[in-house]
């Protein structure tokens, strides 16, 4: 889906260093609970060599201005990195000490850490606790006391509850969930259930999709079935919003089904109807995660004119400003309701990230969340990578990295982007989005669902220093022909499994685009979507400018966007990064 421009211009370098994300999230309703404070240490994902965790402390004492969590492991866990708290460890005992950001921790309040380590045999978790010095209560853990215990009924101090206000990170000590549809199709294909039970965004394409398409599940029997998945913790459903009018300006394969000016059915027939499913009182105690609007404010910062990658229907949506009037719309109705934690599509690397791209795109979010009814306090924070292909992190080399002499900018690859990933892209724009007006404690998403890049073409370490260009091509796993190749390409895998908070400002890894499901038709394909037939999904196209001219490097055979596409599924399995096991 996303797509790219090509860079006009060798920017300065002005790379941002990262800031601190205030994790700390200040209770609703303080549950009275005996212990002075209470510990959910979960494992996130286990390996058989390595594991994540995400660590909640909730503190029901006195409020303090620092912390210090101690604990012990009764096996050979080995911490190599934590992230929102120091973690250190000495023999088989780790303390995790607060950062300067989340120091503060008010009677009720809460604070989130993470960290990985390897570990083997066994991975139990810990059974005693201490918040400088003083036994918590470990939450649902075997010291569990019981009656002390909040129970499964209590909404517990980081759930706002009904009218309640927004935790910081929604998908800190929540599950999130599996959509069954997608997950029987995984399910089906030979070795699919390896990832079968992961969470997926149901991505609301239509207005029929509201009610079920074709007899399909429609949101209410999504969040019906969420409610059963979520039991008594907490669940995040992850929705996507996308049916602007004159959807998908810039390419054909996922146009959509509104015209150009069809803005008050947009609202009146689908922003309208969503919101008020979601503002159901029996719905309120899931967290629903919203990707909003897929590729759309990109498109108007670079493709709707003065470019030349502009298209016509870019330039007609920027001056209709239905996008704007539209995104601003949703921000305002989904985001008043407590339990909708609103994410805006921010494109990837690969198309905002040079620094003539990246200033443009934050004064269009900011203009779009703080006019028509939208204020930033709507917006929980952005997604980048969304149905695209670009890395987390390329290991082999960073866009810092000189040549003989000469930075890697210069690359044919990187082109003088500023970034060459999409976590080093995200915290960047982060920064910018913070300091352009947005909240401190936004969030950013990353798709993990198809950026893996395992498989026997990734290379295992850096090119040979022969050129900037030999060095960054031998060391990229980012195997794409060109970064803006989009349309199912040949080669990629599964990225990492969604996890929760895995770097400071990033709130989780998440799948949005469902493995499986095509980007779009190689060959026209006559249908009722709306949806028309883009080169880019044809692998014997040579390009435009959007991807430098280059060839697609798409998969034949494909079907329409968003239909079940077994082969590219297959190929996402076998090379997928971490490997399936
Ligand atoms: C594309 C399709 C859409 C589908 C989505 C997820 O954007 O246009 O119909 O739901 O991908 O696969």
């Amino acid at each position: 889906m996303s797509r790219t421009k090509t860079s006009l211009l060798a920017a300065l370098a002005l790379l941002s260093g990262t800031s601190a994300a205030a994790l700390v999230s200040a209770p609703a309703g303080a549950a009275a609970a005996a212990a002075p404070c209470t510990v959910d240490y979960k494992v996130q994902n286990q390996w058989d060599t390595g594991f994540t965790t995400a660590v909640t402390i909730t503190n029901n004492g006195a409020a303090k201005s620092s912390w210090s969590l101690q604990w012990s492991y009764a096996g050979n866990q080995r911490i190599s990195n934590g992230w929102n708290a120091k973690v250190s460890q000495n023999g088989s005992s780790v303390t995790a000490a607060n950062e300067n950001y989340n120091g503060t921790l008010p009677t009720g309040g809460s604070a989130s850490f993470g960290f990985q380590a390897s570990y083997s045999g066994a991975n139990a978790v810990p059974s005693t606790f201490t918040l400088d010095g003083v036994t918590c209560n470990v939450d649902g853990g075997p010291t569990d006391p019981g009656p002390t215990d909040p129970g499964p009924t209590d909404p517990g101090p980081t759930d706002p509850g009904p009218g309640g206000s927004k935790v910081a990170n929604p998908y800190v000590g929540a599950k999130a969930y599996v959509n069954p549809e997608w997950s029987a199709k995984a399910a089906a294909e030979p070795g699919g259930s390896r990832i079968a039970n992961q969470p997926t965004a149901v991505w609301l394409d239509r207005i029929a999709a509201i009610n079920g398409v074709n007899g399909g599940m429609g949101l209410r029997a999504h969040l019906d079935e969420a409610l059963k998945q979520k039991g008594s913790g907490e669940l995040v459903v992850q929705l996507v919003i996308y049916d602007l009018p004159g959807r998908d300006c810039a390419a054909l394969a996922s146009n959509g089904e509104l015209g150009p000016n069809d803005l008050d059915k947009y609202k009146s027939q689908y922003i309208d109807p969503i919101t008020s499913i979601l503002s159901e009182s029996k719905y309120a105690g899931l967290r629903i995660a919203t990707v909003i609007e897929p590729d759309s404010l990109p498109n108007l910062v670079t493709n709707a004119g003065g470019t030349n990658t502009t298209t016509d229907a870019c330039v007609t949506m920027k001056s209709n400003g239905n996008y704007e009037k539209g995104v601003s719309y949703a921000l305002d109705k989904l985001g008043a309701l407590a339990n909708v934690y609103n994410y805006i599509d921010a494109g990837h690397h690969g198309w905002l990230g040079w620094d003539s791209n990246l200033g443009p795109s934050v004064q269009e979010f900011y203009k779009v969340a703080t006019t028509n009814g939208a204020s930033v306090s709507d917006v929980a924070g952005f997604i980048v990578n969304t149905a695209n292909y670009s890395p987390v992190k390329e290991p082999n080399f960073k866009v810092t990295d000189m040549v003989n002499g000469q930075t890697i900018r210069q690359s044919k690859w990187v082109d003088w982007n500023q970034y060459v990933d999409e976590q080093s892209f995200a915290v960047g724009l982060r920064d910018k989005l913070v300091a352009a007006g947005f909240d401190s404690g936004l969030g950013m998403l990353i798709d993990t669902s198809r950026n893996g890049w395992g498989g026997s073409a990734r290379p295992t370490g850096p090119g040979p220093s022969t050129s900037v260009d030999d060095y960054v091509n031998g060391g990229r796993i980012d195997r794409r022909i060109h970064a803006g190749n989009w349309c199912n390409q040949s080669g990629a895998g599964i990225g990492q499994r969604p996890t929760a908070a895995p770097a400071t400002g990033v709130d989780a890894y998440v799948w949005v685009k469902p493995p499986g499901e095509s980007d779009g038709n190689s060959a026209a394909v006559p249908n009722d979507e709306g949806k028309g037939f883009d080169r880019m999904c044809d692998p014997t196209y040579g390009g435009n400018a959007r991807n430098g001219n280059n060839p697609t490097g798409a998969l034949p055979n494909a079907p329409l966007a968003g239909h079940w596409f077994s082969a590219q599924f297959q190929q996402l399995m076998q090379n997928a990064y971490p490997p399936l096991s």
